[in-house]
């Protein structure tokens, strides 16, 4: 899959003096329906998450609190996206090899899932995954 198909989603801000509000809605504004949610937590400093790529799943990554970065890698071209806001987050297409770093102190990363857990979909082999990503 190639890169340029990931994004940064700006998702709806509802701005109010009791406190902000954003949400999402499956298709409406990520694009795809949602099987599963997880997150991310606790991460001590300097730790990597991921490091795999997924053979059908999309995701949407959001940093609900604090900051991280994702990088995601086609074969060819690698791109980081910082996050660091809970009003947008970002659309991670299947087929990319991705891994996310620079977790903050309490810093939470929610993602969004197209498809149920499934070991099979990992390709967790860096090698595997440049020459299924040539492939394509
Ligand atoms: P993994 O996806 O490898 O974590 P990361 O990419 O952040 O390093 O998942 C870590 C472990 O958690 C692995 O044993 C599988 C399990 N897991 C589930 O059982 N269900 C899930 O939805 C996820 C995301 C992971």
């Amino acid at each position: 899959m190639s890169l340029v198909l990931a994004k940064i989603i700006n998702l709806p801000k509802i701005l109010d003096e009791r406190g902000n509000l954003s949400f999402l809605e499956e298709t409406k504004h990520i694009p795809f329906e949602i099987k599963r949610t997880y997150w991310i937590y606790d991460v001590p400093g300097g730790e990597t998450r991921g490091g795999h790529a997924y053979r059908t799943n999309q995701e949407f990554i959001v940093a609900i609190s604090g900051s991280f970065d994702v990088t995601l890698n086609d074969g060819n071209d690698k791109k980081t996206f910082s996050l660091n806001r809970s009003y947008y987050g970002l659309y991670v297409p299947n087929g990319l090899w991705r891994h996310m770093e620079n977790f903050s102190t309490n810093s939470l990363a929610l993602i969004i899932a197209s498809e149920d857990y499934d070991a099979n979909d990992y390709i967790r082999d860096y090698d595997q995954f440049l020459f299924s990503s040539k492939a394509r």
